[in-house]
Parts: structure tokens; C-alpha cells; sequence
């Protein structure tokens, strides 16, 4: 096995073009054409074939027969997306990796294929937001659903699209989506606005000169690193504009006046929150997360890590000046080490681009949520509940040493080798308090949980296999007789803030049979064991495992580790 292994590692792949000057984005993104009915027109959005944007896609189940069916290999590569070299890991080469497409309905089947021969990483691909209605086994989380796919095997995820919008897919093994292991998901489906070109996924990433596996002993040690550099869609400059020694291009996207395009944001940051604008233009913001929302207008948006907007640009502003600068600006407020401030792609109009002399919109640096602007557009109200019992779990850290953060009182650790799914096939009921796990074993019923935190960080909270609604947000200490919970039509999503010294309320039903992770999605709190798991509806979770492929993939990871004395040195997701 070890010489084919090293056939492949001489692999590598430069992102950014050899030539100077700008990256031109492709104009009209080739979305594939729905193959059963004709979706609908730029005056049409709303609609979808039989169904439309009023069809509650949680409880009405589509099926369109088509699968879709995609291989990716990821490699260790060498790339310079901001014009500095540096050794990364990518999908099919890419950093973003290939876009995954698909329509609402279609059953997506991906293969991933570990080539990973000269870093000898294991892995494992999340698909961020994807309910996995009934497939918990294609959630993709390592020591959860899985156990990691060794270098030079393939094992592949079948989900189906219940969901309609943008997302992404990343690796859940380790720090590796931030070595680049990342890449886009976009399900056609109906939506609140209309436009008229999909422009396709727009990645907000951080980025930096050493690799984040580099950098993770001194955030373990003194917190986290402050990073050289961002990258918009895949790409950005390094160094002063106007200074001869600056390199990389930036994103250039070319507008045509009275033109309107949909551009699906993605913060897939290790730990930056952005603020979102292009510079004289208003967005229309018509998804949060893979929730359609009534439509709002906005100048800037803000956007934590995980999280993703769908938002649509009208090209309007063609008499004001022929090249705007389209900014991702880290928020200080969220990290005292974000990374610097040249982090910016560029619109234009006209046949190419040249450097904008626009002038930002004014915003307050702040880590808020945009949940006060969010109302989902089929509306559903919570069950009320005895509101004096909610389940907390609070946030805190470990004083000396190595920073660990604590959820409930507990560092997940968990073993890549015994993954959660099967223990739940083993039959094994006796937990570690390091596992940190929850039972949820009644169905068809609402769980309700106070996230609360008295330090000074605010976290994006992800929940695997839900959608949860946002019954509270705020800062100080959560108090039932003064807060009032939002019950009617509350924000619902998969990513949300938990403010710094403040609460997140959240509420979802336990609908899902499957283990789900509820983590951080600052990628070094994720590794610090800021986690806790769900296995919900335990009884049904055998019916719907496959322990063959769940077996299979862990005894060649037993064997695998072993012989390459892999050590694993963080949470285990
Ligand atoms: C989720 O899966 C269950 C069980 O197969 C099915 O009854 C339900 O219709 C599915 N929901 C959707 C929205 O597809
Ligand atoms: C990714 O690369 C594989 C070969 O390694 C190829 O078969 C596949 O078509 C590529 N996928 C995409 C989506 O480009
Ligand atoms: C993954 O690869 C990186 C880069 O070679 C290495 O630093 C890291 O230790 C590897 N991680 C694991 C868990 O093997
Ligand atoms: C960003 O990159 C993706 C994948 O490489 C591409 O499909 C998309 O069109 C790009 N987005 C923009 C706005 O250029
Ligand atoms: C974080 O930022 C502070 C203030 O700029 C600086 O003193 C500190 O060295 C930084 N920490 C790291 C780990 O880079
Ligand atoms: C463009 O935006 C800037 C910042 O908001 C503003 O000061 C300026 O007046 C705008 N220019 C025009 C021509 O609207
Ligand atoms: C968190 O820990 C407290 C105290 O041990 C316990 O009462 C509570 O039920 C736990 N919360 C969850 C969600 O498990
Ligand atoms: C787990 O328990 C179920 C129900 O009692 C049984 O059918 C199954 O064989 C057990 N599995 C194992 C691996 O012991």
C-alpha cells in the first residue's frame, strides 16, 4: 500500500494565476438544468415546478428520482492564493473545492477518495446544514458518525436534498477544513427574491502563512493566533496596496448595469467574524442558513463562522464609478487576533476591472448576529414549555495550561476509533463524562437549552441534523423572569451566535432519529473540546446504520493509526 501512497504525493497545485493582474470570475455560473420540470424564470423565483417558495420543505417530502452522483479526492497540495506559498490540503486541488449541485429532491451521492499520502491525515467530510433526514451515518463527523477514511480508500455519503439553498461542505477530522478541505453546496430550489444571474458560492475565509496544524500548539498554549492574511472566494493580495512588494490578486467581479445577482455568502473561517459589504450597493438578504427568510435590504452584513446568507445585488450603480470594492472586514469585537484589514474582492462595470477609489459604509465593530432582521418565510411557532426547567449548559474555560473549553462542564474527548454510532450498535449504554453526552430518547419532542457564557468570547454555535429556533439571544446572564422567549415564527437556522457574557435560547423537536454534535464553530474551540453530543431517538438508530461500512472504515483506521503511530492530540471531532 505504501508505494502506491507515494506514487501520489508529489501532487501539487498552484491556485493563484502566474500571470499579474486580476481573477475574473466567471460571469454566468453553468448551474445544471433541472432535468424533470423547467424550475422557473428571473420574474419567477417563487416558484419550482409543482412546488413553490409557500411548500414547507420540513414536512413535505419531494422527491424528484434524479441522483447526482460526484467523486472528490483530496490531496496535499501546495498553493499561493494570496501570491505566498504555503503547503495545504484541497479538494480535487481546489481551494474552494468542486461545487456540489443539486435540486430540491435529488438524492446526492458523493465519493471521497483520501489521497492524502504525504501528511497521512485521516478524514472525514461534514455536510454543513444537511438535515440527513434518517441518514445520520452521511453526517460525516469522526468519532461521531464515523471512524476516519485512511489514506488511499474511498467510502461515499448518500443524503437527499430535502433542503433548498447554499452550503458548504468541509472536514470534520481535525483542523483540517481549514487547511482547505472545503467546498460548496447548492440545492435549486425556490426563493423569496428574484434575480437574474446566480453568481454561485462567495467564501469568506482567514488565512495564513504557516498551516493551522502549525499554528495549534500556541492557540492551545496563548490563545488564538492572530492571522497574516483573508481570502475572498479562494483568493485575495498580500501586503499594502500601492506597495511593489504586495502579491496575489484579488476577486474581480464584472457587473452589467441593471443586472441583479444572487451570491450565496459563506463565513468558513477558523476564527474571524466578517462584516460583509460592496461599497455603494445594497443586498437584498433572502436566506439565512438553508432557511428562505422575508426578504430585507442592507448595507453591510454581519456573518459568523459557519453561517451562510443568500443575498442578491442589484447593478445600479454604474453612474457613480466604474470599480467598487467589495470588503470582507474582520470584527474586532469578536477576537482581539483577528486577521488585517486588506481583505477585499472588486465589482465593476465596463470590460475590466481596475482599482476602486469607493469609500466603505460606515458600521460599529461588533460581533452581533443579524437575528433581529430574520423572520423565516413559512412561519412556525414553538411549543411553549415550562420555561423554569430549561436545560443550561454553560461555557467556560480551563484557567491554566492548555486552553480547553468546557461545555457543560465537560472537554469533549472523544476517540476517533470508537465512534459514537457505534456504541449505539454495540449496545453500549455506559458513557465516559468526556463523551459528553445527552440522551434524547422520547420522539416528536421539543428540547429546549440555555447556551450561556460569562467570558468575554462570543461563539457561533452549530447543531448537526436541525434546524433550531432562536428563542433568546442576549448579553448577561440568562433570567427566566425577565427574558422573554420569542415563541411565533423565531429565527431558525444551524449556526447562531452565543454572544460574549450573554445567552442563546434555541429549541428543535427531536424528529431526526441519529448522534448529532453541537459544537463551536471556532475551529480551534471545536479541537479544544468546545462540544457536546445528542443521541437522539436511540432505539431506532440500529434500523438505519449500515455496521459493515461503519466497521469496515474502523478497522482499517485501528490498523492505520497504529502503524504510523498517529496520535491524536485534540477533541476527536
Ligand atoms: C424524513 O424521513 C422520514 C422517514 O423516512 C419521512 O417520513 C419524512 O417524510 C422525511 N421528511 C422529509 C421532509 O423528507
Ligand atoms: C474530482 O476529481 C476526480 C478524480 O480524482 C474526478 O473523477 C472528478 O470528476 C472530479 N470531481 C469534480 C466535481 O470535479
Ligand atoms: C495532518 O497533517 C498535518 C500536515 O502534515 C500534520 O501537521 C498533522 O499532524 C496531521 N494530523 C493528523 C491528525 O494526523
Ligand atoms: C467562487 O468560487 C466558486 C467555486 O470555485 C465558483 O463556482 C463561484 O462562481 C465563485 N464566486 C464568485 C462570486 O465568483
Ligand atoms: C493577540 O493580539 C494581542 C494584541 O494585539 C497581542 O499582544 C498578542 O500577542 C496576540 N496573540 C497571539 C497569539 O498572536
Ligand atoms: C458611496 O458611498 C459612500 C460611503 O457610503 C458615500 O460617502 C458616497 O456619498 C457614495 N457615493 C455616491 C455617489 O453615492
Ligand atoms: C448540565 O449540567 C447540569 C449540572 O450537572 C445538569 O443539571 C444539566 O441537566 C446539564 N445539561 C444538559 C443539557 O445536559
Ligand atoms: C443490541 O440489542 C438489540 C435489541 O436487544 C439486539 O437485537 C442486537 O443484536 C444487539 N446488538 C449487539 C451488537 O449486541
Amino acid at each position: 500500500m505504501i508505494s502506491r501512497l507515494l506514487a501520489t504525493s508529489s501532487f501539487t497545485a498552484t491556485l493563484a494565476s502566474a500571470l499579474p493582474g486580476l481573477v475574473h470570475a466567471p460571469h454566468s455560473s453553468a448551474l445544471l438544468a433541472r432535468s424533470s420540470c423547467s424550475g422557473n424564470t428571473a420574474s419567477t423565483r417563487s416558484q419550482w415546478c409543482d412546488y413553490s417558495i409557500d411548500t414547507d420543505y420540513t414536512t413535505e417530502p419531494v422527491d424528484t428520482g434524479v441522483t447526482r452522483e460526484y467523486w472528490l479526492e483530496l490531496t496535499d497540495v501546495t498553493v499561493s492564493p494570496d501570491g505566498v506559498s504555503r503547503s495545504a490540503m484541497a479538494v480535487n486541488g481546489s481551494i474552494p473545492g468542486p461545487t456540489i449541485f443539486a435540486d430540491w429532491g435529488d438524492t446526492v451521492v458523493v465519493h471521497v477518495t483520501n489521497s492524502l499520502s504525504t501528511s497521512l491525515n485521516g478524514t472525514s467530510i461534514h455536510w454543513h446544514g444537511i438535515r440527513q433526514n434518517y441518514t445520520n451515518q452521511n453526517d460525516g463527523v469522526a468519532s461521531i458518525t464515523q471512524c476516519p477514511l485512511v489514506v488511499g480508500e474511498s467510502t461515499t455519503y448518500t443524503w437527499k436534498a430535502t433542503q433548498y439553498g447554499s452550503s458548504w461542505y468541509h472536514s470534520h477530522f481535525s483542523l483540517q477544513a481549514w487547511e482547505g478541505v472545503f467546498g460548496g453546496i447548492i440545492i435549486n430550489g425556490p426563493s423569496t427574491a428574484n434575480y437574474d444571474e446566480d453568481l454561485g458560492m462567495l467564501f469568506l475565509n482567514d488565512w495564513d502563512h504557516q498551516t493551522v496544524d502549525e499554528l495549534y500548539s500556541s492557540a492551545e498554549t496563548s490563545g488564538p493566533p492572530t492571522l497574516a492574511n483573508g481570502l475572498i472566494n479562494g483568493t485575495n493580495v498580500y501586503g499594502e496596496d500601492g506597495d511593489s512588494s504586495q502579491t496575489g490578486t484579488r476577486l474581480a467581479v464584472s457587473f452589467t448595469s441593471g443586472t441583479s445577482y444572487r451570491m450565496r455568502l459563506v463565513n468558513a473561517a477558523v476564527d474571524t467574524h466578517w462584516r460583509f459589504s460592496i461599497d455603494n450597493h445594497t443586498m437584498t438578504v433572502m436566506a439565512a442558513d438553508l432557511v428562505p427568510i422575508v426578504p430585507y435590504e442592507t448595507t453591510v452584513i454581519t456573518i459568523g463562522m459557519g453561517q451562510r446568507y443568500d443575498i442578491v445585488v442589484t447593478a445600479d450603480q454604474a453612474d457613480v464609478a466604474d470599480n467598487f470594492w467589495m470588503r470582507a472586514i474582520p470584527q474586532s469585537a469578536c477576537s482581539d487576533n483577528d486577521s488585517t484589514e486588506n481583505i477585499k474582492g472588486i465589482v465593476y462595470y465596463g470590460d475590466s476591472p481596475g482599482t476602486p477609489s469607493t469609500t466603505g459604509y460606515d458600521f460599529k465593530d461588533a460581533c452581533d448576529d443579524e437575528t433581529a432582521n430574520i423572520t423565516p418565510y413559512i412561519s412556525k411557532t414553538v411549543s411553549s414549555a415550562q420555561w423554569n426547567d430549561l436545560e443550561t449548559a454553560s461555557v467556560s474555560r480551563n484557567s491554566a495550561g492548555l486552553f480547553k473549553w468546557y461545555l457543560n462542564s465537560t472537554t469533549m474527548l472523544v476517540d476517533w476509533a470508537k465512534p459514537t454510532l457505534e456504541m449505539v450498535t454495540d449496545n453500549i449504554t455506559e458513557y465516559e463524562s468526556d463523551d459528553a453526552i445527552i440522551e434524547l430518547n422520547e420522539a416528536n419532542q421539543w428540547v429546549y437549552m440555555v447556551v450561556q457564557t460569562t467570558l468575554q468570547v462570543p461563539h457561533p454555535i452549530h447543531l448537526h441534523g436541525h434546524d433550531f429556533f432562536i428563542l433568546a439571544q442576549g448579553s448577561g446572564t440568562y433570567d427566566s423572569s425577565t427574558v422573554t422567549l420569542e415563541t411565533d415564527n423565531p429565527p431558525r437556522r444551524d449556526t447562531a451566535m452565543l454572544p460574549s457574557q450573554g445567552y442563546l435560547v434555541m429549541a428543535w423537536e427531536t424528529d431526526n432519529p441519529g448522534v448529532w454534535l453541537m459544537h463551536c464553530h471556532i475551529g480551534w474551540h471545536t479541537s479544544e473540546g468546545f462540544a457536546l453530543q445528542f443521541i437522539e431517538r436511540k432505539s431506532e438508530i440500529a434500523s438505519i446504520v449500515s455496521t459493515s461500512t461503519l466497521e469496515d472504515i474502523c478497522t482499517k483506521w485501528e490498523e492505520f493509526q497504529g502503524d504510523y503511530s498517529i496520535e491524536q492530540e485534540d477533541s476527536g471531532v
